[in-house]
């Protein structure tokens, strides 16, 4: 087992889930905090140069998992380990988010699917080195191309 703390906790609009968009074509476009505990700020140091960071955080109020479940984009289950389910072994959750600007211990972060006071595990700078063509999208793929059939 390893022991972890919140550097910082996630200032956003949402305070419920449903509040959050979900399903296909959903957009995280919401603005935020993510306010860095003052003790943590000196690692905040040359962050501003980029442009969008990774933030690993915990899905404190996820209870239990289920190792098969059907995500709101489909209408199909799938396993939790091919899915972004907050309902996982490990409640760990992952955002990509724009960095919009810095004062101090908070940065104001574009494009985020926390709900307020989210604790956050860790930050690092975002860099995809995956070419577009290499990736491939699995089921998500096929349940848009389902949902493109049907309009
Ligand atoms: C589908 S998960 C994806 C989260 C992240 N982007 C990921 O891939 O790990 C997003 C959902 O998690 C839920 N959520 C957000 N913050 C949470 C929290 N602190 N505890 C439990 N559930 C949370 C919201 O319902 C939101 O719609």
């Amino acid at each position: 087992m390893w022991a972890m703390q919140a550097i910082g906790y996630v200032r956003s609009p949402y305070r419920e889930t449903r509040q959050v968009p979900k399903g296909l074509g959903a957009k995280h476009e919401a603005e935020g905090i993510l306010e860095i505990r003052a003790e943590f700020e000196d690692g905040l140091q040359d962050i501003e140069g980029f442009s969008h960071l990774f933030v690993i955080w915990a899905f404190d109020r996820a209870e239990g998992y289920s190792l098969v479940g059907t995500p709101p984009s489909d209408d199909r289950p799938h396993g939790v380990f091919a899915t972004r389910s907050p309902r996982r072994p490990n409640p760990i959750g992952l955002t990509v988010v724009e960095l919009v600007s810095r004062e101090g211990r908070m940065l104001r972060v574009r494009g985020i699917d926390m709900l307020d006071e989210t604790p956050i595990l860790d930050i690092k700078p975002y860099l995809s080195s995956v070419a577009p063509e290499r990736l491939r999208r699995g089921w998500l793929e096929e349940a848009e191309g389902r949902a493109a059939g049907k309009r």
